[in-house]
């Protein structure tokens, strides 16, 4: 009986252990799949194209940012943007890229543009999850 239940517990611990070692790639996980989330490019688009965004009512992308190729609003046009975050930043993956340009936009400033100019408040004000949606969204901009 008693070596049943620890079975049981051993096998609970096991896939989760599995879960943690897999970075939570499915989504059927639940709580295990918090930390990397894998984000929903189609809410992320949705929230891309909101006026504003995120718990203070902040500016939304598409206000600075133009999804077609050529046209510069305030900030760059994200057209292709996905295709030039891979190689933006050496050792750097477009995802990581992308993230770091979201949460702390002065960390590589975009060739051309000014520091200080893009939403610096983001990464407190936009859950986790909305940033791997955005991430996402803007990973399908090849
Ligand atoms: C107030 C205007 C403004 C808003 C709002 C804004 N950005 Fe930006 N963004 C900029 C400017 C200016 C740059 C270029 C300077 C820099 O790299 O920091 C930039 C750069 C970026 C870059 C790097 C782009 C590249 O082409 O290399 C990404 C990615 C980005 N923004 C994503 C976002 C996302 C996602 C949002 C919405 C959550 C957003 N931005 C909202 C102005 C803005």
């Amino acid at each position: 009986m008693m070596q049943k239940r620890f079975l049981l517990v051993f096998f609970a611990l096991a896939g989760l252990l599995l879960l943690v070692a897999c970075g939570g790639g499915g989504n059927e996980s639940g709580e295990a799949a918090t930390e990397e989330a894998v984000g929903d490019p189609v809410r992320g688009e949705q929230l891309y194209k909101q006026t504003t965004i995120g718990s203070a009512s902040a500016p939304g992308c598409i206000t600075c940012h133009s999804l077609e190729e050529g046209v510069q609003l305030v900030g760059p046009s994200h057209a292709g943007v996905a295709t030039r975050a891979e190689t933006a930043v050496p050792g750097m993956s477009a995802e990581e890229f992308l993230r770091e340009s979201i949460i702390d936009p002065d960390a590589h400033v975009a060739e051309g543009f000014t520091p200080g100019i893009m939403y610096p408040n983001y990464g407190n004000e936009l859950s986790e999850q909305d940033i791997n949606d955005l991430v996402a969204f803007l990973l399908t901009l090849k």
